[in-house]
């Protein structure tokens, strides 16, 4: 009798242990999938996604040390962006299909927010580029020209990937002043959620080798562009870790 019960005690004290562990499992917090170094929970960036030197890729980098890979290069897919244009029907309101339709939402945003800016040029040509360039060595000789002009064959331009932005009533057209109205402000500020970079950033002219342009936009996507403002990085050279400067690699 008494070796029953201790049968029967020895039972009652395993079925208690059991049941308080499997309680106390049942109500404990699932354990996160991830949960050593789990402090940074974004996905990396995979910078190698399109390539940087094809120009018919949103992310290639040209600059005076990466000339288009065939310098008369045409891009494909070229139309009219619909926002207001300086010259309706010109070639060179146009972009590329991907980045006119960013434009529209882009300049429409700031359309609702009591601005007007309109295209200045977008795409330009081999040859329009060299009209261009050759104007400025004219008029400012070939030093002053390569702080502000792309040598033909150099100019993001001629990717249709870029866009030159004023405001409707020309007030500070290609000047630097441009920067300063509400309206350069509101872009630079708003441009990467669109998938735009500000290219050719004021603190930056020893990266890009252009002096500060806050009328000219690079279409990058809005991938590219909200990864670079989360890093605080505002040039395609010191993100990917590519070469530009202010230095032609070859005379063209
Ligand atoms: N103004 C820019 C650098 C260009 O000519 O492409
Ligand atoms: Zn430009």
């Amino acid at each position: 009798m008494r070796k029953k019960m201790v049968q029967l005690g020895f039972l009652l004290m395993v079925t208690v242990v059991v049941g308080v562990v499997w309680v106390d499992r049942s109500s404990a917090p699932v354990a996160p999938i991830h949960s050593q170094g789990a402090t940074d929970s974004r996905p990396s960036f995979n910078k190698r996604q399109y390539s940087l030197t094809d120009p018919a890729s949103p992310w290639v980098i040209v600059n005076k040390q990466h000339p288009l890979v065939t310098r008369t290069y045409q891009p494909a897919d070229l139309v009219f962006p619909a926002v207001s244009l300086r010259i309706p029907g010109m070639t060179e309101m146009k972009m590329r299909q991907e980045a006119a339709t960013a434009l529209e939402a882009f300049l429409s945003a700031a359309d609702a927010a009591g601005y007007a800016p309109q295209v200045s040029t977008a795409f330009r040509g081999y040859q329009y580029q060299k009209t261009l360039y050759d104007g400025y060595v004219a008029t400012e000789g070939q030093a002053a020209a390569d702080t502000q002009s792309a040598r033909p064959g150099y100019s993001e331009h001629q990717t249709g990937w870029a866009v030159d932005i004023r405001t409707q009533s020309a007030q500070c057209y290609l000047e630097v002043c441009y920067g300063n109205m509400p309206e350069g402000k509101w872009l630079a500020a708003n441009a990467y959620e669109y998938g735009f970079l500000l290219r050719y950033p004021a603190d930056k002219v020893s990266v890009t080798g252009y002096s500060y342009e806050p009328w000219h936009f690079r279409y990058v996507g809005k991938g590219l562009t909200e990864e670079m403002h989360n890093q605080g990085v505002t040039t395609l050279e010191e993100f990917f870790g590519v070469s530009g400067g202010t230095t032609y690699k070859d005379a063209p």
